[in-house]
């Protein structure tokens, strides 16, 4: 079986897909191991995930990335056998299909911004997920679209650290390069500014410490 990441939020528009397509484009630029991946969107109406590799595409960036649109996490989960890594760009207010691909993850992120109407959609769609048996271990907040205000971004990380689930050391900012790059297909580890580049990337290894951290815990209670 893959190893699956899910990428859900009850609110919309907390960047789910800009994450997706950055952990999808950073593994497949890891050194050493081919991993053959699949950025699964399971929007298809509004098929942001696989519109941005149909622009990719177009401008030749590279690594390739094969994104393809679901209709439902039945579709994504019959397709994953034929790759190595699944990030499935989920579909926001879609509660059904979140539990769903939750279920069939090994770790889920939760985007989520700064404002308490993010962070309480945020806390009540995780306890919602370990109501319905995903471990709390395999959780993992991540903080986007964070702005200047440092008493704001530290209020926001320690509201969600008191809940106990998992909560990236790193952040994305509100940045409008990283919207402009996505606009040309690029992930925002991939942007015209090494500084914006390295911050994505801090973000990112971030979420794969917490990654490494929910499995090796899973496996250890196996
Ligand atoms: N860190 C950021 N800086 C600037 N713009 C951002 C950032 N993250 C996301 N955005 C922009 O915010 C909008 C929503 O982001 P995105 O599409 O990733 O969210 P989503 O959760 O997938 O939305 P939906 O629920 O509609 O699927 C997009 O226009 C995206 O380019
Ligand atoms: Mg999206």
């Amino acid at each position: 079986m893959p190893y699956i990441i899910s990428v859900v939020s009850q609110k919309g528009g907390v960047g789910k897909s800009t994450i997706a397509r950055m952990i999808a484009v950073e593994f497949a630029l890891m050194d050493g191991c081919s991993w053959k991946g699949l950025l699964a969107d399971l929007d298809p109406s509004q098929a942001t995930a696989f519109r941005w590799s149909q622009w990719r595409e177009q401008n030749a960036s590279k690594p390739d990335i094969v994104a393809r649109p679901y209709a439902s996490p039945e579709q994504v989960l019959a397709d994953a056998g034929n790759y190595n890594i699944v990030i499935v760009d989920g579909a926001p207010n879609a509660s059904r299909d979140t539990l769903r691909v939750a279920q069939a993850a090994d770790v889920v992120i939760i985007p989520t911004g700064t404002s308490r109407d993010d962070l309480i959609p945020t806390i009540q769609l995780a306890n919602e997920l370990e109501k319905n048996g995903i471990s709390r271990r395999i959780i993992v907040f991540g903080l986007n679209r964070v702005g200047t205000s440092e008493l704001e971004n530290s209020e926001a990380r320690n509201y969600l650290e008191q809940t106990g689930y998992r909560v990236a050391s790193g952040e994305l900012r509100d940045m409008v390069t990283y919207r402009r790059a996505s606009d040309s297909g690029r992930a925002v580890t991939e942007t015209w500014l090494g500084e914006l580049n390295n911050r994505a990337r801090v973000f990112f290894q971030s979420l794969m410490k917490e990654l490494c951290d929910a499995n090796q815990e899973q496996a250890g209670e196996l």
